[in-house]
């Protein structure tokens, strides 16, 4: 080997360990795999191809010339998952922390580019103590850098972040601007201040899982979609979204083969309780209609009165979004409907077509709601279905009632194809309630007042509490047996594949966020 060659191979070698082999056994001891692995893990085997390898910092204060580790703590390039091109950049903890300095914000900002020129999704592996404190504001600017990309690629091509260990500061909105954040349990977490800052403020006593782990995200606040049991888990869940999506706004996802067969499905008939206020599990629904073990769930285990998630319908790609009852009676609350609003907008940026199951009660009441904004937030989810021009597809299985009736992806704000179980009930509200206000008088004067109001609600719910009235003004356009569900819904989605709606020339619209 020449010695030219030679010096380029000792160089990619120095490279690859990144912070020295101590570090990456300290890395591996906190059992998480080092950012090259993360990548290999990751990709379609001997598929990367590195970027900016031998990249170095350009500081000088603190006599950081002294420390230049090549790469300078992030690992760049581009590789194939399923044989599907993908940008990535995975922060590599054993260099100054996975610090974000001037030139490893370059490195990012250089794949983010490349990913939106080419149409291909980009995918940031998180594990990083935040700006590099030596840079100052330099890293800073960086952070800038990342997040106006983050938005010029918003609705684009879709981007994926995955947080792997610490996410703190200005670092942790990159990650909030993306589409989709997985979090791995234990290892990693994300805050704007850390327990630190919190106790000097507020003097609360909090730790950094507490404050800021995969659970706390994952079930309190929302900033996480996805959480992994590790490493390997999480990069497994990425690859499995992916497999949902199209590369960019302009495609849509492949359908994967599929043959049409005997598609009556006895067991979504007994699903639904005889009585409307028994719960049941959608889940149940939805796996009775989609193709076996298509189902990936976004948000588990946040806002569960609401289910939202990827499936494939006869090797389609789509989104559901559907009430739970199981969970506060399906009811839709602030944070349901911010959970659902902002799945139903990705889905509409991406082609993704939407199916919508009902049973929803209403809103929920309360000063709670009132003053977290449930108007402006219900408004949300209201507003992303309304502009969204994808197919739109409802399924109204027990209740919708109420102003929750229109907002659940309803005739009137745009759906395409709305289908009833003969179990819906589309009214403003319950028959007990409804009958409590509009035969207060006669119930009040009546000889046995509860006799009356079950009387009245009996014949109330007669009239109302039925798909009937709906499909009789064409807002249902079919009332179905539940065995035929997917059978409909099949031939609705292929029925809908080539539509297109023209909207009106707007900068764009004004969602109240
Ligand atoms: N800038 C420069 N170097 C950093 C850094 C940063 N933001 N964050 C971590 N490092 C360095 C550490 O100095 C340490 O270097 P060393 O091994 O040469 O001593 C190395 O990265 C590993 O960090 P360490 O603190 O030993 O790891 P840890 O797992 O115990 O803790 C953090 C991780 C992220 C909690 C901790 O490093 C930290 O608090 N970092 C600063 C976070 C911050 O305030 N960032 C700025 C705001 S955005």
């Amino acid at each position: 080997m020449d010695k030219k060659s030679k010096k380029l191979k000792e160089k990619i070698v120095q490279a690859h360990l990144g912070g020295g082999q101590k570090r990456i056994e300290q890395q591996h001891q906190k059992k998480k795999l080092t950012a090259r692995e993360r990548i290999n893990f990751l990709l379609d085997e001997g598929s990367f191809e590195e970027m900016g390898m031998l990249v170095t910092h350009r500081t000088t204060d603190f006599n950081m010339q002294k420390q230049q580790f090549l790469g300078d703590g992030v690992v760049t390039g581009y590789g194939t998952i399923d044989g599907r091109l993908v940008y990535v950049f995975a922060q590599d903890f054993t260099v100054f922390g996975g610090s974000l300095s001037e030139t490893h914000a370059e490195k990012i900002c250089k794949v983010m580019d490349a990913a939106l020129k080419v149409g291909v999704p980009c995918i940031g592996l998180n594990d990083s103590g935040g700006a590099r404190i030596q840079e100052g504001v330099r890293s800073l600017g960086g952070y800038a850098d990342i997040f106006y990309r983050n938005v010029q690629s918003s609705g684009v091509i879709p981007q994926i972040s995955a947080i792997m260990g610490p996410c703190a500061g200005g670092a942790v909105y990159s990650p909030a601007m993306t589409d989709f954040t997985f979090m791995v349990e234990n290892t990693s977490y994300m805050f704007v201040t850390g327990p630190n800052v919190v106790k000097t403020v507020t003097n609360e006593e909090v730790t950094s899982e507490e404050l800021g782990g995969a659970s706390a995200h994952s079930t309190k606040s929302g900033v996480a979609h996805i959480t992994s049991a590790n490493d390997f888990e999480c990069l497994k869940d990425i690859k499995k979204l992916l497999s949902y999506l199209p590369q960019n706004n302009k495609e849509i996802t492949k359908k994967l083969p599929y043959s049409f067969r005997d598609e009556i499905r006895d067991e979504l008939e007994n699903i639904v309780p005889d009585n409307a206020n028994k719960p049941y599990d959608m889940h149940k629904v939805i796996t009775g209609i989609i193709d076996n073990d298509s189902f990936f769930e976004i948000h588990k285990d946040y806002a569960e009165n609401i289910i939202v998630g990827f499936a494939r319908l006869g090797g389609r790609s789509i989104g559901i979004i559907a009430n739970q009852p199981l969970f506060l009676a399906g009811v839709l609350d602030v944070n349901s409907s911010k959970k659902a609003a902002r799945f139903a907008r990705f889905c509409d940026c991406f082609n993704i077509s939407l199916l919508v199951l009902v049973d929803v009660p209403g809103f929920l009441p309360g000063t709670d709601q009132e003053w977290n904004g449930i108007i402006v937030n219900g408004a949300k989810l209201l507003y992303a279905l309304s502009e969204a021009t994808v197919p739109r597809v409802t399924l109204i299985t027990r209740k919708a009632y109420g102003g929750a009736y229109d907002v659940m992806n309803s005739k009137h704000i745009g759906a395409d194809m709305n289908f009833a179980w003969p179990s819906a009930e589309i009214a403003v509200m319950g028959a007990k309630g409804a009958s409590e206000i509009i035969f207060k008088k006669e119930i009040k004067v009546a000889d046995n007042p509860e006799e009356k109001l079950a009387e009245k609600e009996k014949e109330y719910a007669e009239k109302f509490a039925n798909p009937f009235r709906a499909a009789e003004r064409g807002f249902i356009d079919e009332v179905i047996l539940p065995k035929d569900t997917r059978r409909k819904l099949l031939k609705a989605f292929s029925m809908l594949e080539n539509k297109e709606v023209h909207k009106p020339d707007r900068k764009h619209g004004n969602i109240p966020l």
